[in-house]
């Protein structure tokens, strides 16, 4: 008698990008493309994404300010934290948690980061949506 083993699991046809792998990362830079206190966009299928390399770490976040919409990309690494060109809205890179103004609450969605040899990876978006 016939099952539905061999049948695709509903929903089969994930989300992720074309070259995702199964985990939905795709490689989207080479680890030289961001040194340290720098931040670079790149894109996860159609979504905006700015790497940002903090003392050597690299994290991935929405590109689109949360304020007005400035490219975060084009503005800076500061200590710690990334700072939008426009009206310098400052961001937790790690967490994307809006750091100034704080009292916001306001968080940017923040994607996974996987570094495999000198490829740069990034996952499907978490956090708080659009
Ligand atoms: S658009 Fe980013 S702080 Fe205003």
């Amino acid at each position: 008698m016939a099952d539905d083993a061999g049948a695709p699991p509903a929903g089969a046809s994930a989300p992720f990008p074309a070259g995702a792998d199964a985990d939905g990362y795709l490689v989207v830079a080479r680890h030289g493309d961001v040194p340290p206190g720098t931040l670079r966009r790149v894109d996860y299928g159609s979504e905006p994404v700015v790497l940002a390399n903090v003392g050597g770490r690299l994290h991935a976040l929405a590109d689109t300010c949360l304020h007005a919409g400035a490219t975060l990309s084009e503005g800076t690494v500061r200590a710690s934290s990334v700072v939008c060109p426009w009206h310098a809205w400052t961001y937790d890179p790690a967490s994307g948690q809006l750091l100034m103004p704080r009292s916001t609450g306001l968080c940017i969605a923040t994607y996974p980061v996987r570094v495999d040899g000198e490829g740069i990876a990034i996952g499907p978006r978490r956090g708080p949506a659009d």
